[in-house]
């Protein structure tokens, strides 16, 4: 990916590296730490309960709807930036036959097209660390919520300045090296409006999905050594050092993966 784009061209840039072959083939349907199980933990912090409409913002695939709709009976809707997500999540959708609605849209997390105060709910998993404008999401966000609506998100955060070499392998990887500490989301929010924060760690899930794309990354070597694998922009060499490291730094607590709950105030 390159360093240098401008805000529109990081969002079109990362839509399509998480709509690649290969992110498909690392992570799946499921993109973020955690998997439906922290997304399932998420729905309980959150209160979510049958009819609550809820948005998921940067829905990739929409896995993380359907669990919701299916679990907790909601009406939830998804909204990505991918054309291709929202289409795979339309399509997931359909096929699981989800017995509560779900809807998906195309559209930018810092301009969402919805009303005002449509939303009881709105959750982001591994995507506010994305977003080049984060008080504009999150005002956003705040937006779209009814008064004393409830928003929940999981995302990386970054408790000290990364070494250097490690800051060029997460913009490459997330778009814009946007991760912050939970202070800095904490502090975002409530400029947006946000108060009653919930904050908990779950640094254990990112290590457990790091190990696992590791190990997966041996795999996508021998298939595109095969010529079986079409590697584009993909940097095999660059993905390895990047897990390599990032499971030093999330042992050492520097790089972690944490939920924070808030209400719009
Ligand atoms: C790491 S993936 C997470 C996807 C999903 N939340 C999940 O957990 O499976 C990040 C997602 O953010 C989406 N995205 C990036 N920038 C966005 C923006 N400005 N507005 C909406 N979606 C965006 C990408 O298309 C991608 O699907």
């Amino acid at each position: 990916m390159n360093d240098d784009l401008n805000s529109d061209q990081i969002k079109v840039c990362c839509a399509d590296f998480y709509q690649s072959d290969i992110i498909k083939l690392l992570l799946g349907d499921i993109m973020h730490p955690g998997g439906l199980e922290l997304t399932h933990h998420l729905g309980q912090t959150l209160g979510l309960s049958k009819n609550k409409r809820v948005l998921d913002v940067a829905c990739g695939r929409g896995s993380s709807a359907i669990h919701l709709a299916e679990s907790f009976g909601c009406q939830v809707t998804g909204l990505d930036y991918g054309t291709e997500n929202i289409a795979n999540a339309k399509a997931n959708a359909k096929s699981k036959e989800v017995s509560a609605p779900t809807s998906f849209k195309l559209g930018d997390a810092e301009l969402l097209p919805i009303d005002d105060g449509t939303f009881d709910a709105v959750i982001s998993e591994c995507s506010f660390c994305i977003f080049p404008d984060k008080v504009k999401a999150a005002t956003e966000i705040a937006r779209v919520l009814r008064p004393q609506g409830k928003y929940g998100m999981t995302d990386i955060t970054i408790n000290e300045p990364l070494p250097e070499d490690m800051q060029s392998l997460l913009t490459w990887v997330s778009c814009v090296a946007g991760a912050g500490a939970p202070e800095q989301y904490v502090s975002t929010l409530k400029q947006a409006g946000f108060g009653n924060f919930v904050v908990q760690d779950h640094s254990n899930v990112l290590l457990t999905l790091v190990n696992d794309i590791r190990k997966k990354l041996l795999g996508v070597e021998l298939i595109a050594g095969l010529g079986k694998l079409d590697m584009e922009d993909f940097d095999l060499n660059k993905a390895k050092r990047l897990t390599k490291r990032g499971i030093e730094l999330i042992e050492k607590g520097v790089v972690g993966y944490t939920l924070i709950t808030a209400i719009k105030l």
